[in-house]
């Protein structure tokens, strides 16, 4: 185990020059607040009187969110369904700078998460999805070629609502024409993403495919292995209060969370490969950027919901 590093920042202009796409799982994060008064005559549960509605980027939109906050330029590729939480979904990536090449299926439901809040409190989280269709994730293919030569670096967010069927073809694809490609992953079944640069995954999704440590020593020797049988330069574990560890040639890089208050932790792990993402575009390696992708998580866990954090908070 050595020292973090800690390395330069890359310069705005730098960031601004760099492209990234972010391929994978979209989703609005939609929030209901109100007021509880009373019990419902009808249930014994609690009556909501919604006062403020607020809808915010999920999934990979929160990604590319985060890597558009940093000042890098951000593709984001996916499919929502014809309806109004997709309409949602594109106006909040304009408002964000980002530009969204949105695939649309008409039997899909855009993926939206509602958090139903009063007094502070989330009293109920509803879900809607299903899965996209198979055509249509085929025809993004073509739009993935197309966007390809346009960047320097691929990231692919993996929420599991099957908009990255494709996704071993696209890491070839990336990989051929020699851009890095980044991996935020999810499942039992890692092989799929055999041949990236790197994977992000956290504590649960890398327990689901190497099985729980008991030591440090034995978690190092599984990366090790799984790092050979996908040939990956790198598996960078988010730790929630544990921080990263990077495990990579060099061996292991540990950093410990920089959070210094923890108010949400929703969507840290979108910060953390959204600015691995924008770093490397800019040509930082993966052990210069983890510490910065780090003190990033650290900052946007003080926050409510998903956040991002710009290059003056990082350099701060
Ligand atoms: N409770 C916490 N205390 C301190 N730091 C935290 C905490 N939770 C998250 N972090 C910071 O955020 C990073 C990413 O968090 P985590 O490992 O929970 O990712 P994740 O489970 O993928 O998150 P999400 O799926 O919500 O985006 C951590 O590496 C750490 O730096
Ligand atoms: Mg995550």
């Amino acid at each position: 185990m050595d020292a973090p590093m800690s390395s330069i920042l890359p310069s705005l202009e730098q960031l601004a020059a760099s492209r990234v796409l972010v391929v994978g799982d979209a989703m609005l994060d939609r929030y209901w607040f109100g007021s509880v008064e009373r019990i419902s005559p009808e249930a014994p549960v609690p009556v909501l009187n919604v006062t403020r509605e607020e809808n915010r980027l999920g999934g990979a939109a929160n990604v590319a969110m985060n890597v558009k906050s940093l000042g890098a330029q951000c593709t984001l590729l996916t499919v929502v369904g014809d309806d109004a939480a997709g309409r949602t979904l594109q106006e909040l990536l304009d408002q964000q700078g980002v530009q969204a090449v949105l695939g649309t299926d008409p039997q899909l439901q855009t993926v939206v998460k509602l958090r139903v809040i009063g007094r502070s409190q989330q009293l109920l989280r509803i879900d809607f999805e299903n899965k996209p269709d198979h055509e249509v994730l085929r025809l993004m293919l073509s739009d993935y070629e197309r966007l390809l030569p346009q960047h320097d670096l691929v990231l692919m967010s993996d929420y599991g609502k099957g908009g990255l069927a494709h996704v071993g073809q696209m890491i070839q694809k990336a990989r051929a024409a020699g851009k890095p490609v980044l991996v935020d992953p999810k499942g039992s079944d890692f092989s799929r993403y055999a041949g990236a640069t790197a994977i992000t995954p956290n504590r649960s999704e890398l327990t689901q495919v190497v099985g729980p440590w008991d030591s440090e020593a034995q978690l190092a020797e599984r990366a090790k292995a799984l790092r050979e049988q996908l040939q990956l330069q790198g598996l960078l574990l988010t730790r929630s209060e544990e921080g990263i560890s990077l495990f990579d040639a060099q061996g292991h890089l540990r950093l410990p969370t920089q959070a210094r208050e923890v108010y949400d932790v929703t969507g840290a792990g979108d910060t953390v490969i959204g600015t691995l993402a924008a770093l490397m575009a800019c040509g930082l390696t993966m052990r210069e950027a983890a510490p910065h992708a780090n003190r990033a998580a650290g900052i946007v866990v003080s926050r409510f919901g998903t956040a991002a954090v710009t290059r003056a908070e990082l350099a701060a």
